[in-house]
C-alpha cells in the first residue's frame, strides 16, 4: 500500500481544530445569502485569493471577518456538521475542537446560540458518524481577563458540554500569564485546561502556560525547541504539543515543510500530534497535513503510526476508551 493511501485510511484523532477555522468559502457565501451579510469579496475566488499570510495577524484579521456572517444556530450547526463530513471521509474518529465564543457574543450573538449548534451537529456526528468528540472552549487573549471571566460564566449552565478551555488569537505581547485567575478558576470548576503558546511567541510563554496556568497540553508549541530545559520538562511530563503544520507553513512560522522539526521532536521523546488548525484557511486537513510532511521528512509508516497513536494518547478520551482506539489503529497498521 502506498504510504498516502495508508495515511488516508488510518483512523485518526484530532486535537487542535479551530470549528470557525473550518469555514470553507461557499459556506460562508451561502450563510451570508440567507442571513443578509455582506462579504467584503465578491465571489469564492476572490475571497480564496485573499488567503496569503505574512503572520498569525493578517490571518485572524481575515479568520474574525468570516465569522461575521454566522447568526442563527442552524448557521454553527451547518459549519460544524461540514466539518464533520470532511473528516469523516479522511477516516478522523476523533476530534477535540475549538470554539471561541468572545467572536460571536462581542457581535450580538448569543452564546447559547452558538454553542446549541456546535453541540447538535456533534452530537448528531457521534451518533450518525461515530465520530467521537470533545468540545474546548478558547479564550481570545487579545481581549482582556475579565471579558474571558464573563464568558466562562456563560458556560457554566454548559458545563456537561465542555470538558476544557483554551487561549487562542494573537500571541506576541499577550502572554498567558495574562489569564492566570480565569484559568484558576476555570480548573476549579473542574475544565481540563490547554493554551496556544509558542506558536510566534517565544518559549518563555511555553512556560508560563505550564507554570502560571497549569496547562496539560500545549497547543503548537514549536518554540519549545529554542529552550533545552523546557524539552526536557516537557518530555519528562509527556505533555502533548499540538503541532499543525500547515498552519505553520501558512503563517509563515516555518519557511518549508523541509526544515519542519518533527523528527528533532520525536527524537527528543515529545508526545507530539499532527493536527489541521483552520483547515478552510490553510489548503488541507488532517489527511493533507499528514501527506505533505510525509513527503517532505520522507516519514515511514511506522512513524506515521506513532504519530497518529501519540493523538490517541493525548486526547481527553479516558483510559478505556483510548486501549479501544488504539486497539483499532493497531488492527489497521497490522493490516495494511
Ligand atoms: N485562532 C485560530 N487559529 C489560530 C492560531 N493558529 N493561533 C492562534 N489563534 C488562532
Ligand atoms: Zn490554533
Amino acid at each position: 500500500m502506498l504510504l498516502e493511501e495508508f495515511i488516508r485510511g488510518i483512523p485518526k484523532a484530532e486535537l487542535h481544530l479551530h470549528i470557525e477555522g473550518t469555514f470553507e468559502p461557499e459556506l460562508m457565501f451561502e450563510i451570508a445569502k440567507r442571513n443578509e451579510k455582506k462579504i467584503n469579496y465578491s465571489n469564492v475566488q476572490e475571497l480564496k485569493n485573499a488567503y496569503k499570510f505574512n503572520n498569525l495577524q493578517e490571518f485572524l484579521d481575515i479568520y474574525y471577518a468570516g465569522a461575521n456572517v454566522l447568526i442563527e444556530e442552524q448557521d454553527f450547526y451547518d459549519l460544524t456538521w461540514a466539518y464533520l463530513k470532511k473528516i469523516k471521509a479522511q477516516h478522523v474518529i476523533h476530534t477535540e475542537i475549538f470554539f471561541d465564543p468572545q467572536t460571536h457574543t462581542d457581535r450580538g450573538v448569543s452564546f447559547d446560540t452558538v454553542i446549541r449548534g456546535v453541540h447538535r451537529a456533534l452530537e448528531d456526528g457521534s451518533e450518525q458518524l461515530g465520530i467521537s468528540y470533545k468540545l474546548i472552549m478558547s479564550f481570545l487573549r487579545h481581549l482582556d481577563e475579565a471579558s474571558a471571566f464573563k464568558t466562562l460564566e456563560q458556560a457554566m449552565p454548559y458545563k456537561d458540554w465542555i470538558v476544557g478551555v483554551g487561549l487562542d488569537s494573537s500571541e506576541l505581547g499577550n502572554p498567558p500569564s495574562k489569564f492566570k485567575n480565569v484559568f484558576t478558576k476555570a480548573r476549579e470548576e473542574g475544565f481540563l485546561l490547554t493554551a496556544h503558546a509558542g506558536e510566534e511567541g517565544p518559549a518563555e510563554y511555553i512556560w508560563e502556560a505550564l507554570d502560571v496556568l497549569n496547562v496539560i497540553r500545549i497547543d503548537h508549541g514549536n518554540r519549545c525547541l529554542d529552550d533545552t530545559a523546557l524539552v526536557t520538562e516537557l518530555a519528562k511530563r509527556q505533555i502533548p504539543l499540538t503541532l499543525c503544520p500547515l498552519s505553520n507553513l501558512e503563517l509563515q512560522v516555518i519557511k518549508n515543510l523541509k526544515d519542519y522539526p518533527l523528527k528533532k521532536m520525536m527524537e527528543h521523546h515529545l508526545l507530539v500530534t499532527l493536527n489541521s488548525d483552520d483547515p478552510a484557511y490553510f489548503g488541507g486537513y488532517m489527511t493533507e497535513n499528514y501527506v505533505q510532511v510525509a513527503r517532505a521528512l520522507n516519514l515511514s509508516k511506522a512513524e506515521i503510526v506513532i504519530l497518529v497513536k501519540n493523538s490517541f494518547k493525548a486526547s481527553w478520551l479516558t483510559a478505556e476508551e483510548k486501549a479501544q482506539k488504539l486497539a483499532i489503529v493497531d488492527n489497521y497498521a497490522n493490516v495494511n
